[in-house]
């Protein structure tokens, strides 16, 4: 089957990263990106220094493909039904009301655009579930779609997406495995082989693997389940090194050593971030529970209950330093993006740790290079007892002036430079410790 017209629902991290290097990559396929919020296709659409993510190399895949193949668009019934494959890369947050509340994963925005393609369609699609979902979710999908309309054929696939933000580009360059899965059946399998033909314009074939659909959807939760769980596996040992003296950067670099281990991911922080883990995990934690495997539920819920106590630790750590108060103690928070390179907040250790040092009574000031001052002001207006008294800075010189504390929770590769001679530095990414020790 010959794709020509490909359409992403949901214009987001990995919605306008994924289908930018598609369309780079297949100039032979207009891929058309639509997205329910039009400020976020006019920004897709403005200054390429503007774009609504920060991402290093997107501005320059989205400078080449832009107005050639690849569009952003808020018509989403018109690029629904030009389309033959259709992509669903919207959110899918930790549900916050009705049953599975603070576990699992909100379905609604998945379910929405399923609703709108089989409004829209007026000939069979492909439906490709790009965004994160827990297993069996196609065959609601499918439920849906079904009951929306009639005489058309939808062929629904997984196709997970395991990009990092800050190195999406590359990682979508030069993917370690792209995961299409489909239905055994004919139409599934040609379904299959239409979206392998996409990326086989730039992956190698022996990096594209095709599975069943539940296997699909279940090796991404998986995934970012086993990622999670080596950060607060190393995390809970951080705690071990501080009370025995062993070094916990030593620790890491012996134990990845091991190639049955391997050095990746061992890196002890204040905790992992992001709009992924926690919510990934929580998920499973909740399906391993809807099939009555209390355990594994429980295995797996301890990774979430180690990066919170992490955090939580990371930050008494300050208060105790100060004597248990913090009053009149001015600190400086370098960073608020949850990694370097995004300027994604989403779950970002840096917001629970400000939060507990401001409660107790912190003099706070703020910094990130990237991260806009405004993203920053929403999160801080939303604590409970806020009293507009935290400064966003807006640019930092690298001479520090006296501050009570440094607290680094972002990598940021410009904080290396910075002069911290007379200040005490927190350093909840390690990074600064190779330069003070
Ligand atoms: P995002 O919040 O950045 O983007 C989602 C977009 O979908 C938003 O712009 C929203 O306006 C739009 N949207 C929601 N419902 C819609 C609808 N019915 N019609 C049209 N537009 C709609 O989310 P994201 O970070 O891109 O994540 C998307 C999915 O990909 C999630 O399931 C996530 O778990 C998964 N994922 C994310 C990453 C990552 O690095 N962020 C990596 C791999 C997988
Ligand atoms: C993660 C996965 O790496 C991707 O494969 C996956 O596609 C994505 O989640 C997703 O599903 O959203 P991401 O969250 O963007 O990607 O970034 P990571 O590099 O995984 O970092 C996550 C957090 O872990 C960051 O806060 C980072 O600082 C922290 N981290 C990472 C550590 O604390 N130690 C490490 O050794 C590595």
């Amino acid at each position: 089957m010959q794709i020509k017209n490909i359409c992403c629902i949901g214009a987001g991290y990995v919605g306008g990263p994924t289908m930018a290097v598609i369309a780079l990559k297949c100039p032979h396929i207009n891929v058309t990106v639509v997205d329910a919020n039009p400020d976020k296709i006019k920004a897709w659409n403005g200054p390429l220094d503007k774009l609504p993510i920060y991402e290093p190399g997107l501005a320059e895949v989205v400078g080449e493909a832009r107005g050639r193949n690849l569009f952003f668009s808020d018509d989403i019934p018109n690029n629904i039904e030009k389309a033959e494959m259709i992509f669903m890369a919207v959110n899918t947050p930790t549900k916050t009301e009705g049953e599975g509340a603070g576990m699992a994963a909100d379905l609604r925005y998945v379910e929405t655009c399923a609703r709108d393609i089989a409004k829209y369609s007026k000939s069979d699609k492909i439906v490709i579930e790009k965004s994160t979902l827990p297993v069996r979710t196609a065959e609601k999908i499918k439920e849906i779609l079904e009951e929306n309309s009639t005489d058309i054929h939808f062929e629904i696939l997984s196709n997970p997406e395991f990009l990092a933000e800050g190195t999406a580009i590359q990682d979508l360059f030069k993917s370690d495995r792209v995961l299409i899965g489909g239905d055994e059946t004919q139409s599934g399998q040609k379904a299959v082989q239409a979206l392998v033909d996409i990326y086989s314009n730039w992956i190698p074939k022996e990096k594209i693997l095709t599975t069943n659909v539940w296997s699909s959807e279940l090796a991404k939760l998986a995934s970012n389940a086993m990622l999670a769980q080596r950060i607060s596996s190393i995390n809970s040992l951080s705690a071990l090194c501080e009370k025995t003296g062993a070094n916990i950067d030593e620790l890491s670099k012996a134990i990845g050593m091991d190639h049955r281990i391997g050095p990746h991911f061992l890196k002890a922080s204040v905790g992992f971030g992001g709009s992924c883990f926690q919510k990934d995990i929580l998920n499973l934690v909740y399906l391993c529970k809807h099939y009555g495997l209390d355990e594994v539920a429980e295995y797996w819920h301890q990774v979430v209950k180690i990066n919170d106590y992490q955090k939580d630790r990371f930050a008494q750590k300050i208060i105790d330093h100060f004597g248990g108060d913090l009053k009149n103690k001015k600190i400086l928070i370098l960073g608020w993006a949850f990694k370097a390179n995004t300027n994604d907040i989403r779950e970002s250790p840096a917001i629970d740790v400000s939060k507990k040092l401001y409660k107790n009574g912190a003099n706070l000031e703020i910094y990130d290079p990237i991260v806009e001052q405004n993203k920053i002001y929403k999160v801080l207006k939303s604590w409970e007892k806020f009293k507009n008294d935290i400064i966003i800075k807006q640019n930092q010189s690298s001479e520090i002036e006296f501050y009570d504390a440094i607290v680094l929770l972002t990598e940021w590769e410009v904080f290396k430079s910075y002069n911290y001679q007379s200040n005490i530095i927190f350093d909840g990414r390690y990074f600064l410790r190779k330069i003070y020790e």
